[in-house]
C-alpha cells in the first residue's frame, strides 16, 4: 500500500512529537524509487549532484537546466517524501524576480514539492518573496558549499561563542522569513541543539550531531559509490563502488571466457524456419578469414 504523502506539516508534527525526520539526496528514477520504498520522509535533489554524479569538483558549476533534468526524474517515481528541489548557485543570489521564477521552475516544471536555498540573513527578502508565491522554502545555513570560496574551505562553521550566536541569529531570520525548516551544515553539535531547542521549525542536520530535528546525508556517500573523499560524519552503510567494480570485472571474465551469455540468455528459433532459413543462407557465404599481418 502506498504511504500517505509526507508534506511541510508532517515533518512539523515530527518535531512536536520528537520523532526523528529522515531526508537523503537522489537524483534518478531509481534511486528515488528505493528510498521512497525505504521510507525516507524527504528526498532533496541536491546540488551536489553536481560533484557525485556529473563529476565537477564543487557545486559550483550546477546549472538550473542540470538540476531541473534530475528533479524531473526522480518527479517521475512519484514518491510519498516530500520533494525538495535544490536552487544552484547563482539561480536565487543575483536578482529577487529571478530567484522567485527559478523557484517556481522547480514546482511547475519538476513536479517538486518544495525548494531549498543556502545562506542567512542576507537572504531574508529572497526567502519571503519566494515564499509569497506559494513555494515552501527550506534554509541551509553553517557550511554552505556554494560559499566554498568565501568561507575558504569546506570547514566547521559556528566555533567560537560569536560565530554560533549569528548562525543562530540567521535561523532565527530565516524561520522569521517562512522557511517550514533549515538544514544546519558541519556545525558543533551543542550549537545545532542550541539552535534546534530555539527554534519552532524543524532542523535537519548533516555533520551537526544528534540534538537536531532531523538527519540528511547524501546518498552516494551513504552508499559507498562516490569513492573521492568521503567527509568524517558520514556514516557509510555499503561499499557500492567495489561492489560494481566487482560485477563489471565478473561480467567482463564471463563474457572472455564464453560463460555468458549462456543457453538461458539466449532465444531459440522454430526448428522448420530454423532449416528454411539454412536452406537461404546457402546464398549467403561467409566471408573468407582475414589473415592477421605479421
Ligand atoms: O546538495 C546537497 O546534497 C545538500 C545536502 C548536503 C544538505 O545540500
Amino acid at each position: 500500500m502506498a504511504r500517505k504523502k509526507v508534506t511541510i506539516h508532517t515533518l512539523q508534527a515530527r518535531k512536536a512529537a520528537r520523532e526523528p525526520i529522515t531526508m537523503i539526496t537522489a537524483y534518478d528514477y531509481p534511486t528515488a524509487l528505493a528510498v521512497d520504498q525505504a521510507g525516507v520522509d524527504v528526498i532533496l535533489v541536491g546540488d551536489s549532484l553536481g560533484m557525485v554524479v556529473l563529476g565537477y569538483s564543487n557545486t559550483l558549476p550546477v546549472t538550473m537546466e542540470e538540476m531541473l533534468h534530475h528533479a524531473k526524474a526522480v518527479a517521475r517515481a512519484n514518491p510519498s517524501a516530500l520533494l525538495v528541489g535544490d536552487l544552484p548557485f547563482m539561480a536565487y543570489q543575483a536578482d529577487l524576480a529571478e530567484a522567485v521564477r527559478n523557484a517556481g521552475r522547480f514546482l511547475k516544471e519538476a513536479g517538486m514539492d518544495a525548494v531549498k536555498l543556502e545562506g542567512g540573513q542576507e537572504m531574508v527578502s529572497t526567502i519571503e518573496a519566494i515564499v509569497r508565491a506559494g513555494i515552501p522554502v527550506m534554509g541551509h545555513i553553517g557550511l554552505t558549499p556554494q560559499s566554498l570560496h568565501k568561507l575558504g574551505g569546506y570547514r566547521l562553521q559556528g566555533r567560537t561563542a560569536v560565530d554560533a550566536r549569528r548562525l543562530l541569529e540567521d535561523a532565527l531570520a530565516l524561520e522569521a522569513a517562512g522557511c517550514f525548516a533549515i538544514v544546519l551544515e558541519m556545525v558543533p553539535e551543542p550549537v545545532a541543539t542550541a539552535i534546534t531547542q530555539r527554534l519552532r521549525i524543524p532542523t535537519i542536520g548533516i555533520g551537526a550531531g544528534s540534538g537536531c530535528d532531523g538527519q540528511v546525508l547524501v546518498l552516494h556517500d551513504l552508499l559507498g559509490l562516490f569513492d573521492r573523499f568521503t567527509p568524517r560524519f558520514v556514516k557509510k552503510y555499503a561499499d557500492l563502488h567495489r561492489e560494481i567494480v566487482r560485477a563489471v570485472q565478473a561480467y567482463c571474465e564471463d563474457v572472455r571466457s564464453h560463460r555468458f551469455p549462456g543457453p538461458e540468455h539466449a532465444f531459440s528459433m522454430d526448428p522448420e524456419e530454423l532449416a528454411a532459413f539454412q536452406v537461404m543462407l546457402e546464398a549467403f557465404p561467409a566471408p573468407t578469414p582475414v589473415e592477421e599481418s605479421k
